[in-house]
């Protein structure tokens, strides 16, 4: 067995000696949306810190626990505080709670975050549902010794966000009146903000936005089999596109402006998929 495997199955073992919550679906909150996780019918949570190996997150303003709980009747996983790369953590720790969410029982993740807008068609309060990322900027969480426990060694990315559930995402923001573009999520270590140049080279890539997050989780859940979808909030125009300096306050504001539509949308996805 793989020291990442086993550290997943004692990461797994913490978890259970709390809970046998049996969640369907999963959810990773980003920056404005972590207390979405306050909203709903809570069961249980478990700290970080209480489980054993874990990762801790360390940004401001980002709880670190997992929610257990319902959302219209929905049994639900919650990561209310992500891991990031950028904190010094190994890619496989990054991605662990991701995997062990899987191990926990959710057949669906759904990915939020808070990125730059590289499509120069955006504005900041946008959301993006993402149709496809580029991991190109970042090591990938697969390298090392394959888990063959979750998924083949050279798994298929041509549909990591899951066709279904995008199609049901786009069904739920009509209906809700919230508008939703569409595109690919470029992730780059971060943490500095990109430069104006590294940002046209996103452009050129393909890349409608930019962040810091998402898509090395959306690898890994995709490799073991668990269907993903992701919406992004564009907080602000990536560098070189606005004549602004870029600083984590004005992320912090605009996802709190739209906060409460973010929300709304994320339960009515919750119920409908
Ligand atoms: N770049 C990277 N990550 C981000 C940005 C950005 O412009 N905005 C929010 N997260």
């Amino acid at each position: 067995m793989s020291s990442v495997y086993e550290k997943l199955q004692g990461c797994l073992k913490s978890v259970r000696e709390v809970t046998d919550f049996q969640p369907e679906i999963a959810l990773i909150l980003g920056s404005g949306l972590g207390d979405y996780a306050d909203e709903i019918q809570i069961e249980q949570t478990v700290e970080y810190t209480q489980i054993e190996g874990f990762p801790t997150s360390t940004v401001a303003g980002h709880k670190g626990r997992f929610v257990f709980g319902y959302v219209n009747d929905v049994p639900v996983v919650i990561m209310q505080g992500r891991v990031h790369y950028y904190e010094g953590y190994p890619m496989t720790d990054v991605v662990l709670p991701a995997r062990l969410m899987g191990l926990l029982g959710a057949k669906k993740l759904i990915l939020t975050n808070a990125a730059g807008g590289v499509n120069p068609d955006f504005k900041p309060g946008d959301f993006m549902m993402i149709t496809d990322h580029i991991t190109t900027g970042i090591p990938s969480p697969l390298i090392g010794p394959n888990l063959e426990e979750l998924g083949v060694r050279f798994p298929d990315m041509s549909e990591v966000y899951n066709r279904e559930c995008c199609s049901i995402i786009k069904k739920e923001a009509e209906k809700l009146g919230i508008g939703l573009q569409e595109g690919v999520y470029a992730q780059l270590t971060g943490p500095a903000y990109e430069t104006p140049a590294e940002i046209r080279m996103c452009r050129t890539w393909g890349a409608d936005a930019v962040g810091m997050s998402t898509a090395c989780e959306a690898m890994a859940a995709h490799h073991m089999g668990i269907r993903v979808c992701g919406i992004s909030c564009i907080t602000n125009m990536a560098a070189g596109l606005s004549s602004q300096q870029l600083d984590h306050k004005e992320v912090q504001e605009t996802a709190d402006r739209v906060a409460v539509q973010f929300k709304q949308l994320i339960s009515a996805i919750v119920s409908a998929i």
